[in-house]
């Protein structure tokens, strides 16, 4: 079944030379060459300002900058978010843009007086996070809990009702080989065929 992916890069430098654009790019390309509809949004080239207030968060709009990246948020079913780990968790960058983007009447309801929980507008779709870092990827999941990320997975995308988050973690990167690279270069096509 083809299926519609959005491919988030939320690498702050916008250098063609950074891993995590190439990552991306080999997961959207191989996603594309199997039938699937791919939507890319590259961070580092939208401008956007930070949300302030609790106000702005609940009944302000969507700035201009991310009208068509929130549109594209509820569009897709499948997420693909790429990104370095930055002092042990999402760039600065990414957590804005989510806090634009998740916000009430986009990803979830408030409840109504006297009613529950919150409501997930965004249940039934499933995202892979895409983490490259400086450490080796099992001290960052046995040392750190993988907690930056974790942070990112239940309180932000299992909340909206994305789920399941899968992980594919890619630790010493400044020292990779070549070879290496390719190899996590191949395992991002596999996955991008599979749309998983
Ligand atoms: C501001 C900053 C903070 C970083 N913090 C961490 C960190 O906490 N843990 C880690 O393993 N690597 C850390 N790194 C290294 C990056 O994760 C690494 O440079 C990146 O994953 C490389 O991928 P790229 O080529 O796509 O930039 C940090 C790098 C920068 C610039």
């Amino acid at each position: 079944m083809p299926r519609r992916i959005l491919v988030l890069v939320g690498h702050p430098d916008p250098s063609p030379d950074r891993l995590c654009r190439a990552l991306a790019a080999a997961y959207a390309e191989a996603a594309e060459k199997a039938g699937h509809s791919v939507r890319k949004i590259d961070l580092a080239l939208l401008d956007f300002p930070m949300l302030r207030t609790m106000q702005e968060f609940e009944h302000g709009t969507i700035p201009d900058g991310l009208k068509e990246a929130a549109e594209a948020v509820v569009w897709a079913e499948h997420f693909v978010f790429v990104f370095p780990l930055w002092l042990g968790t999402v760039p600065a960058l990414l957590k804005a843009f989510l806090e634009q983007v998740m916000r009430p009447g986009t990803a979830f309801s408030y409840p109504a007086k006297g009613e529950g929980l919150a409501k997930s507008l965004l249940r039934g779709r499933s995202a892979r996070l895409v983490v490259t870092m400086g450490m080796p990827a099992a001290v960052y999941r046995i040392w750190f809990f993988s907690h930056g990320i974790a942070g990112m997975r239940r309180g932000i995308l299992n909340f909206v009702g994305i789920r399941p988050v899968r992980e594919t973690l890619f630790g010493m990167v400044a020292s990779a080989s070549d070879a290496r690279r390719a190899k996590w270069l191949r395992q991002m096509r596999r996955l991008g065929e599979r749309a998983v």
